[in-house]
């Protein structure tokens, strides 16, 4: 277990952008694995700092603040706290929870671009981009609008169209115009400092894929594989941006480090503002030491988008800076779907801590166990509030909550709340304490391996095997009867909740808390785990608490019913009607002979996805119809249904069948169709006018 075996330990969890709440795809992709095992590692005396903090500057933020009127301070004073909180609530146990706004980052990110500047590290290029005149400023990808050259979509950005979904750069947009002042942007020439990747490529394989081969999760590895086989390139350390750490050289005014030299610096800023308040030497933590041995050891919990960024660019900077340790790991995560769909910020499809929590108040360790026991740790992975619901109900109540509540119950009802050793031990009672010794070493083992599915696995056998022990004994039908060996069995059960209490720490931190005051323990470090003479002799227990309620379907309902509200907004207001076209005269119109008919016959016609042959009874004769209706209505949906047709179009030949007028149809911007029905009290034949 060689991850484990060190001393000192560097966390960090990915800086979340300070521009909006975070979801519960946050929370399973970089906080919870990380959290997890900051606290085991905590409970095992290891000398650890945990650092996350907001990431404050960038595009993303600026257009934030302008599509609701504020400043972008505003935004991130918002976001910020609002993130913060959450993750307080459920028990994200950073040591500090910084800013990147905050002076003593702009000074180290300033530090880390002028090092490698001095160094002549950085390739200095020109270019051109789009320039806004009116506001003197460079244009952000995302600050420039104009007609996506694949799709025609008019409102597509600088960066992608999101209707066709193709990625852009701004110079492929048609038409393009500024946001800012709705000009059409000039292209104007500037310099940016690039870091060369491709220099460092020979460095990145050795380190990386020499070195962490079998190390790294296989997700991870692979991605890191393709990248550097497809050959790195150069990328550019600066934008031009209104918002952000300022490039610290006169002659780039207005310039702005990019992201990549700005967020993961962020790490050690927040290291040692933390270091500061808490009278540590920072460098203990970052800096690589006379003795290798003596290096602390850094993993980055992250997403599956910030691989490239943590495993490629990040330590190249360390790299090239000098004296900074790299990270041991990246255990990223790849994503997490909600209900059958991508979560999605723009879309609303998403299940929102902040919501959740004035939801569930006090049920911040259901949604941990539940997102813990399905980790898209090795590929994506889905949530879906039937299945938190049976995991809550299954698992959460009738294994673990029963199992407490009844040896709490019992050992209160029978014994005034004292644990009694009672008579000898069984050999039952003994196979119990030694199956029980294993849990922490395998749940350790899986915690060491980035396995948080597996390792929360082992501590729900750990209550299975309380669970069976106590419908094995059945204490209850033996009271009367053997007074002395309930005593025993309830001190034996006893032992398993106080075993389970120190393992649920690294997992259900709340929950444990609970367990010790119930037990009337202090809370425990790691090596008392698997220990089964913890409870002594005449040990008086505390009051018993409630650990677990079930979800009711009403819950359930309730929550599939936001998102299905959250489809229906997002379609209304994703809808952009059509300009209207030109004006037609009044004798134009009367041009069209449009009537109501009733479908007869419908099948598919052949070879073709869209298409369906129609047989119209039009009040005048019997026609034949091809519509493109296939995708969204079957021969069985409207079989018999009243259309109206437009029964003078010239005749037509699609697809070797004579269509012979049109049936008219609502379509969507999406084109989804529906039908602009008579509702069936007319007769066939009626005009349509
Ligand atoms: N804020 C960015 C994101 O959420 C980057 C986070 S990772 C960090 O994707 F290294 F920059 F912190
Ligand atoms: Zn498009």
């Amino acid at each position: 277990m060689s991850t484990l075996s060190k001393k000192r330990y560097t966390i960090t969890s990915a800086l979340p952008y300070a521009n909006g709440p975070l979801h519960i795809g946050h929370l399973a992709g970089a906080y919870i694995p990380g959290d997890i095992f900051v606290r085991f590692l905590r409970l095992n005396h290891k000398d650890v700092v945990y650092v996350c903090g907001s990431d404050e500057h960038g595009a993303a933020i600026t257009i934030k603040a302008k599509k609701e009127g504020v400043t972008p301070t505003e935004i991130i004073d918002k976001y910020n706290k609002q993130i913060k909180d959450s993750f307080e609530e459920f028990g994200i146990s950073f040591d500090i929870y910084h800013r990147t706004s905050e002076p003593i980052h702009h000074q180290l990110s300033q530090e880390f671009f002028l090092n490698l500047y001095e160094k002549g590290e950085f390739i200095e290029k020109f270019s051109e981009q789009y320039y806004d005149e009116e506001f003197n400023q460079f244009l952000a990808d995302r600050y420039i609008v104009g007609t996506c050259p694949h799709c025609q979509n008019d409102g597509a950005y600088g960066d992608q169209c999101e209707k066709c979904g193709t990625s852009l750069s701004p110079t492929d947009l048609i038409n393009p115009k500024s946001t800012l002042s709705g000009n059409t942007p000039i292209l104007k020439e500037t310099k940016h400092w690039y870091l060369p990747l491709d220099k460092y490529q020979p460095w990145l394989e050795e380190w990386l894929i020499e070195g962490k081969k079998g190390e790294l999760k296989s997700n991870v590895f692979g991605q890191c594989q393709s990248w550097l086989k497809s050959g790195l390139q150069p990328r550019s350390m600066t934008r031009d941006l209104d918002w952000g750490v300022d490039v610290p050289l006169a002659e780039a005014e207005g310039k702005k480090l990019y992201v990549w030299l700005d967020a993961p610096i962020g790490y050690i800023s927040a290291t040692k503002q933390w270091a500061i308040d808490n009278g540590k030497n920072w460098e203990d933590y970052w800096k690589t030491q006379a003795n290798p041995e003596e290096d602390s050891t850094l993993v980055h919990f992250i997403g599956k988008d910030n691989i490239v960024f943590h495993c490629i660019i990040f330590p190249a900077i360390l790299h090239a800076h000098g004296g900074y340790i790299l990270p041991d790991n990246v255990p990223a995560n790849e994503f997490l779907n909600l209900e059958g769909d991508k979560l999605s910020t723009s879309r609303n499809h998403a299940v929102w801590l902040h919501e959740y929590l004035e939801e569930f108040p006090d049920k911040q360790d259901e949604l941990r166990y539940v997102l813990t026991s399905i980790l898209p740790e090795t590929s994506d992975s889905e949530f879906t509030w039937k299945d938190f619901q049976a995991r809550v109900n299954n698992e959460l109540v009738a294994i673990l909550g029963n199992f407490v509540n009844r040896v709490m119950v019992l050992s209160h009802k029978y014994f005034d709340g004292k644990v009694l050793s009672g008579s000898a031990l069984t050999g039952a009672d003994q196979n119990v304490f030694e199956e029980l010794s294993k849990y922490p070493g395998l749940i350790e083992q899986s915690i060491g391996s980035y396995r948080f599915r597996e390792a929360l696995s082992h501590f729900m056998n750990a209550a299975r095997l309380g669970n069976k022990y106590l419908a094995d004994e059945e204490p209850w039908k033996i009271i009367k009867s053997d007074e002395e060996r309930v005593k025993t069995v309830l001190f034996v059960a006893s032992q398993i909740v106080a075993n389970l209490a120190a393992l649920a720490q690294p997992f259900l931190p709340k929950t444990a808390t609970k367990l010790f005051e119930m037990l009337n323990l202090p809370q425990q470090s790691w090596e008392k785990a698997g220990q089964v003479d913890v409870l002594t002799d005449g040990h008086q227990f505390g009051e018993v608490q409630l650990l677990f309620e079930k979800i009711t379907d009403e819950q359930v309902e309730f929550q599939l019913s936001k998102l299905t509200q959250a489809k229906i907004d997002n379609a209304k207001a994703a809808f952009v009607a059509t300009p209207v076209k030109a004006n037609v005269t009044f004798d134009d119109f009367m041009k069209l002979d449009i009537r109501v008919g009733t479908i007869l016959e419908a099948e598919k016609v052949a070879k073709t996805k869209k298409l369906l042959k129609l047989k119209i009874d039009t009040g005048i004769d019997q026609r034949t119809v091809v519509s493109g209706i296939a995708e969204f209505f079957t021969p069985a949906d409207i079989i018999g249904k009243q259309v109206s047709i437009l029964v003078n179009l010239e005749p037509r030949e699609i697809k070797g069948i004579m269509s012979q007028g049109m049936i008219l149809m609502a379509e969507d911007a999406d084109g989804r169709l529906d039908f602009v029905n008579p509702t069936g009290a007319i007769k066939s034949g009626s005009t349509v006018r």
